[in-house]
């Protein structure tokens, strides 16, 4: 074994970065034996420097990331500080000075991977990014190395652990929306910003990621089609329970039957309390990828917090640091089929739209003939009376497989009708 370390820039201390160096100090002996080098803690960057850190010497803490990943002797650089700037110039100073990148960093990796592989490549480094998507589940060197002799055709599920932890306490203990997220909050789940899970942008960089891995092409975080999860509610929760349902925020990837394009969605969906994505609990994410030899794989696992992610982190870590032994470089960029993203118009899937109507004769066949008139085919109705006896009724319709834009412009035809009170809600229905 090589007796000189490899020395490591730590960029961020917070939930994951302090895992990531707990990790690095009490498996010293073991990641030394994997990696035939010791691997050693050189500085740590952070915000606040007079913050108590345990374990951490506070000689290596510096607020001066910049000078850290430019001091030359530094072989990995860790970035888990978030966001895009500083993060972006850092590593991008940190290839430039000889230095590999170990990233959590799904924003910066959505809006800005093509280039930031392009550095890594002109400099002969390494960016590896395991812990960015679905925290401590390993999904993108499965997707990079494993599946790379086949052919991927879907990528479907649960890559956000808040929003999962979210609507799990919603649906099953009644808890409020705000309630649960402080609480995914305090355990160290969400973003810096929660809007980023709320609102789907962060599911939404992972399957930006995750689309363009296994399809071999370049999907940005602005080609995602995103609709997050604060709108969801009890009533809708009450009458995916009629379903046989349940709510659950999913991010959908997939290459057209021509192969020709791809698309890829991040949006609540009804799913069948049967299909295995009902199951995931808490924090946990699981994702199907669906490929023509291989058929359907399932990975299952903690999707969020400091040392589920840190797992992941020290898994690239130990990958970055054998390469930089051996001289090598793993799997870049594979961006070479170029395939056109589609519109979300051109998605076809089932819906469940909820309807305030009168409870009127024809009201009915009304809204049917609109459904009929745009393409869009019925698979069942529920109509129900008000509760208190009032003059409105509400109208629940299942739809067959039909496209987004046909279903857009059936909703806008809807809500012209007189009879139509309002549209209470529209969900997709997956996984069926
Ligand atoms: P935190 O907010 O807990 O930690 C961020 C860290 O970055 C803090 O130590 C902070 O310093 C430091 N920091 C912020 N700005 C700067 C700066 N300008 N210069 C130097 N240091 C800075 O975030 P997380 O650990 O939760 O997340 C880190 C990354 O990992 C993000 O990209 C996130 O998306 C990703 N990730 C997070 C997961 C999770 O479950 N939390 C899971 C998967 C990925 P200080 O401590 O002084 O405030
Ligand atoms: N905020 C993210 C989530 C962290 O809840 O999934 C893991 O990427």
């Amino acid at each position: 074994m090589r007796t000189r370390p490899l020395k490591v820039a730590l960029l961020g201390c917070g939930v994951v970065g302090s895992e990531v160096a707990r990790i690095m100090t009490t498996h010293a002996d073991d990641l030394a034996a994997r990696i035939g080098a010791p691997v050693e803690l050189a500085g740590v960057a952070v915000r606040r420097p007079s913050k108590v850190r345990a374990g951490i010497d506070p000689a290596l803490v510096t607020t001066d990331a910049t000078a850290l990943v430019k001091r030359g002797d530094i072989d990995v650089v860790v970035e888990v500080i978030g966001g895009i700037e500083p993060a972006r110039a850092l590593i991008t100073t940190a290839f430039e000075h000889g230095a590999s990148v170990v990233s959590a960093n799904k924003a910066l990796l959505a809006q800005d991977g093509a280039a930031l592989h392009a550095a890594a490549d002109e400099h002969d480094a390494d960016l590896y990014y395991e812990a960015a998507v679905a925290g401590a589940i390993p999904l993108i060197r499965p997707l990079r190395e494993s599946l790379a002799g086949d052919k991927v055709n879907r990528v479907l599920g649960i890559v956000n652990g808040t929003t999962n932890f979210i609507l799990d306490k919603m649906d099953s203990t009644g808890a409020g929306y705000q309630e649960a997220l402080d609480e995914a909050t305090a355990l160290g789940y969400a973003e810096a910003d929660p809007t980023a899970d709320v609102e789907g942008f962060d599911a939404a960089a992972k399957a930006a990621i995750l689309a363009g891995i296994a399809f071999h092409t370049r999907v940005r975080l602005d080609d995602v089609y995103r609709e997050g999860m604060i709108e969801v509610t009890a009533a809708d929760f009450a009458s995916a329970k009629a379903m046989g349902c349940t709510i659950k925020l999913l991010a959908i990837c997939e290459r057209a039957a021509d192969g020709g394009s791809v698309t890829a969605r991040v949006h609540p969906a009804m799913i069948p309390l049967t299909h295995p994505l009902a199951s995931v609990r808490g924090a946990y994410n699981a994702v199907f990828v669906e490929s023509d030899a291989a058929g359907q794989l399932m990975f299952y696992g903690p999707g969020a917090g400091g040392a589920p992610t840190a797992s992941a982190v020290l898994g690239d870590l130990v990958a970055v640091c054998r390469n930089k032994l051996s001289g090598a470089t793993g799997p870049g960029d594979s961006a070479y089929t170029q395939l056109p993203v589609s519109p979300m118009g051109e998605v076809v899937t089932r819906y469940h739209i909820s309807l305030d109507v009168a409870d009127k004769p024809g009201v009915l066949a009304q809204v049917a003939t609109v459904f009929a008139e745009h393409g869009v085919s019925i698979d069942t109705v529920r109509q129900q009376g008000r509760l208190d006896g009032g003059g409105d009724a509400s109208l629940v319709v299942v739809t067959h497989r039909a496209s987004d834009a046909s279903l857009t412009g059936t909703v806008e035809a809807l809500r012209n009708l007189d009879t139509v009170r309002g549209v209470a809600s529209i969900m997709r229905v997956e996984g069926e």
